[in-house]
C-alpha cells in the first residue's frame, strides 16, 4: 500500500470556478453518479477516521493490532482531503456542511445519514466504553463491520470503474471525451488506492471476531437493499444535478449503478487468489501506465490553455 499524492495540476484543470465542467465521463448521468459518490466517499472517510479512534484505543498494542489499518486510514484521510475542494465547489451556492458531535462535515443531504448510522454507533461505543468494554463492545464490532461492507462495495464500484472506463484501451477515448480530466484523475487515484486496501478492514473484522464476513446471511442482507451505498449515492446524485442545475431521473441514476447480484458472492474476501490478481493488475496499470498517460494529458492541456 502506497500513499500517493494528488498532484497540483490535477486541481488546476479541474476548475473549481465558473469554468467547472463535470463531464468528466462521455456519459452525462454516470458523470452526475461519480460527483454524488465523492459525497459519499468523503463522508465515510470521515467515519472511518472516527473509528480508527477507537481502533486506537481497543486494538492498539494487542494482540490484533495491525499496522495496514492505520496505512488504510492514513489513504483514506487523504482521500477525503482531496475531495473536500471539489465537494466544498459543488455547493458553494448553498449551505456549507455543518459540524456534527461525532462528524466533522456533514452535508445536509447526509444528515439522515449521520443520525441513522454514525451518531447511533459512536454513541454507542462510547456507551459501551463507559462500561469498561473495549473489543467486545457490540457497537464497535457493529463499526468495524460496517466499515468493511462499506470498503467492500467501494471496491466492487472501483472494478467497474477501472474495466469499464481505463482496461483494455478504452482510456484513450475516455480521455479524448472527457471535459474534465481533474475529476476522472481524482476518481482513477482514489479507485487504485481502494482496491489496494480493500481487504484490510475484511481481514480486521474476521480476525478480531473470527467469523466470515460475507456469509449468506450478510449477502443476503446486502441483496435485500441494506447495502450501504445504493440509496445514498441515488440521493447525492440528485443533490449534485440539482446543484448543478442539471436534469437527472431516479430511474437514470439508478441505470448506471452497477448489478448489485453480481458484486459479492459469499465468502468473497479480496486476498483471494483470483480477486487479489484482478486488483494487483489494475493498481499496477494505474500507477504505471494510466497515472503516467492523465497526467501527461493533463499537462498538455494546461500547455495548450496557456498558448490560447
Ligand atoms: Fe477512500
Ligand atoms: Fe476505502
Amino acid at each position: 500500500m502506497k500513499l500517493r499524492m494528488v498532484p497540483k495540476e490535477v486541481f488546476e484543470v479541474m476548475d473549481l470556478n465558473g469554468q467547472f465542467n463535470y463531464h468528466w465521463s462521455p456519459d452525462a448521468v454516470f458523470s452526475l453518479v461519480g460527483l454524488g459518490t465523492s459525497y459519499l466517499l468523503e463522508f465515510f472517510e470521515f467515519y472511518g477516521d472516527a473509528i480508527s479512534k477507537y481502533y486506537d484505543r481497543f486494538v492498539k498494542n494487542t494482540a490484533f493490532e495491525d499496522d495496514r489499518f492505520h496505512t488504510f486510514i492514513s489513504q483514506e484521510r487523504r482521500h477525503a482531503a482531496a475531495h473536500k475542494m471539489l465537494n466544498l465547489f459543488m455547493t458553494k451556492k448553498y449551505l456549507p456542511p455543518a459540524r456534527e458531535k461525532y462528524h466533522p462535515r456533514v452535508y445536509d443531504f447526509m444528515y439522515p445519514t449521520y443520525k441513522e448510522f454514525v451518531e447511533p454507533i459512536i454513541a454507542g461505543i462510547e456507551e459501551d466504553a463507559a462500561k469498561g468494554m473495549t473489543l467486545d463492545s457490540p457497537h464497535f464490532r457493529e463499526a468495524l463491520k460496517s466499515i468493511a461492507i462499506f470498503e467492500t462495495e467501494v471496491c466492487m464500484a472501483a472494478f467497474s470503474f477501472f474495466e469499464n472506463l481505463f482496461d483494455k484501451g478504452k482510456i484513450t477515448h475516455i480521455i479524448n471525451q472527457s471535459q474534465n480530466l481533474g475529476v476522472l484523475y481524482l476518481f482513477g487515484y482514489h479507485y487504485a488506492e481502494e482496491m489496494e486496501h480493500c481487504h484490510v478492514s475484511i481481514e480486521t473484522y474476521e480476525t478480531i471476531y473470527g467469523e466470515k464476513l460475507w456469509t449468506q446471511k450478510e449477502v443476503d442482507n446486502y441483496l435485500n437493499n441494506a447495502d450501504i451505498l445504493t440509496r445514498r449515492i441515488i440521493n447525492a446524485t440528485l443533490f449534485v444535478a440539482r446543484e448543478l442545475g442539471a436534469e437527472v431521473s431516479v430511474r437514470q441514476i439508478a441505470f448506471r449503478l452497477p448489478a448489485k447480484n453480481r458484486m459479492v458472492a459469499v465468502g468473497f474476501n479480496a486476498n483471494d487468489p483470483q480477486i487479489n490478481s484482478r486488483i494487483h493488475y489494475f493498481v499496477e496499470k494505474w500507477d504505471s501506465e494510466w497515472e503516467p498517460l492523465l497526467r501527461a494529458k493533463i499537462h498538455e492541456e494546461i500547455k495548450r490553455r496557456q498558448v490560447a
